[in-house]
């Protein structure tokens, strides 16, 4: 186990007591808390004005605008979190890969991975050579960030090897990641070889992200809903424990409360203080069948895409695993007539579960309407069962 240090927001008090972590720890909270994957991005003009003339990973890189990108929704929504504004492919570029994100279609790669010596070639940038001066312009962004956050946590996040795979192998996107998928079976050495690599980047990536301030971490496995549960279970699963490994040893001894926060469970009343974990959600695209597998690598907190009812979902995990989720994207651009109904039919569902975080089951469309998204945070806040 390693602490994190005191004047960490989790450890400082500043956020242990936040509704999100509490409701990652799984204790119900009176109001569900709510944020939006893809929150930081197209939808917001102060967003566009920003990245004028910026490719996306100079923004990525450059602290003072990743962390100006960051806060934007949390003014703007009252959300209960930031997500850092970075990208999955991040690391593998600090770690040398020639990559670029291009508008309206997504990572672009020179030289696409899909050969055992193609491997090879990657693994001449060992991931424990990655080191605080690698990730100096993550941790500077996320400084920024938190101090700037208060007593509203930043979740940091991470590409799943899977899905950082599934870019590497095709070269760019792709819709059923067949070439990912075939190098699994027919190449097991290098697909495995391949897995720990991305797990490795991708899990000192998130590694450098809490230590910065992060008070959460989500691992993003977009694509593993193209995979059966026997491959997820045999090929997948492993590599993503071993990212999650990276953080899964990073504690904090839980602070007294604030004055103005009333005490439960998760503050410490007295005697020796408890210790806890940073919360890990592991969130994927059509993975509902996948769903008990993805919380058995290591999380603490499941995200459910819009596919799966929230009580589904919580059933499937056995009633006991905090979900987040997941209301249709595809609603924010319904009339409020349609969209309401439908957020309120996800917080009721998600009441099955021990704790719930309201999110989308998937990213913000770039052409939503930001007011339709404060107008679902508050009606978030003010909804009670
Ligand atoms: O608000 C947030 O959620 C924070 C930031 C964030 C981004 N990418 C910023 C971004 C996060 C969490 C990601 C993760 C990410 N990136 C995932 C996993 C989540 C998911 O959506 O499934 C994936 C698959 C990627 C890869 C990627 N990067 C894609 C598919 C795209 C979209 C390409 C496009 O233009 O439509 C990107 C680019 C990207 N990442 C943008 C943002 C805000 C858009 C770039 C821009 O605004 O120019």
């Amino acid at each position: 186990m390693t602490s994190l240090d005191s004047a960490h927001p989790l450890a400082a008090g500043l956020t242990a007591a936040s509704r999100l972590v509490r409701s990652y720890q799984g204790e119900h909270q009176e109001v569900t808390p709510v944020w939006f994957m893809r929150q930081a991005g197209r939808s917001l003009p102060e967003y566009r004005e920003l990245r004028v003339g910026m490719r996306m990973l100079d923004a990525c890189l450059d602290p003072a605008m990743a962390s100006e990108i960051t806060l934007q929704p949390v003014r703007r929504h009252g959300v209960d979190a930031g997500i850092f504004f970075s990208d999955i492919v991040v690391p593998l570029k600090l770690a040398g890969v020639a990559v670029e994100i291009q508008p309206g279609k997504g990572p672009v790669f020179e030289r696409p991975v899909r050969t055992l010596d193609d491997v090879k070639r990657l693994e001449e940038t060992d991931p424990a050579s990655m080191d605080d001066a690698t990730f100096a312009p993550i941790a500077e962004a996320v400084r920024l960030t938190t101090a700037e956050l208060g007593e509203t946590p930043l979740i940091g996040f991470a590409g799943a090897p899977f899905t950082l795979a599934a870019y590497l192998v095709e070269g760019g996107p792709s819709k059923d990641h067949i070439r990912a998928r075939t190098l699994m079976h027919a190449d097991p050495e290098a697909w495995s070889r391949l897995m720990a690599w991305t797990a490795d980047i991708s899990g000192a990536f998130l590694r450098a992200q809490v230590l910065a301030g992060a008070s959460a971490a989500q691992l993003f496995d977009s694509w593993a809903g193209s995979l059966s549960l026997a491959d997820y279970t045999e090929h997948v699963a492993p590599a993503s424990a071993r990212a999650l490994s990276h953080v899964r040893d990073l504690t904090y001894a839980v602070p007294v409360a604030p004055p103005h926060v009333p005490l439960q469970a998760s503050v410490r009343q007295d005697g020796e203080p408890a210790v806890r974990n940073v919360p890990l959600v592991h969130f994927g695209v059509g993975t509902g069948d996948l769903l008990k597998a993805m919380h058995e690598v290591g999380a603490d907190a499941v995200g459910v895409d819009y596919r799966t009812p929230l009580d589904e979902a919580s059933r499937r995990l056995g009633h006991v695993v905090p979900v987040q989720g997941n209301v249709d994207p595809a609603m924010l651009a319904a009339p409020w007539e349609v969209l309401a109904p439908h957020v309120e039919t996800v917080l009721r569902r998600g009441l099955d579960a021990p704790a719930h975080v309201l999110n989308l089951g998937h990213g913000v469309p770039p052409e939503t309407d930001p007011a339709v998204l404060t107008r679902v945070v508050e009606l978030v806040h003010g909804w009670r069962p």
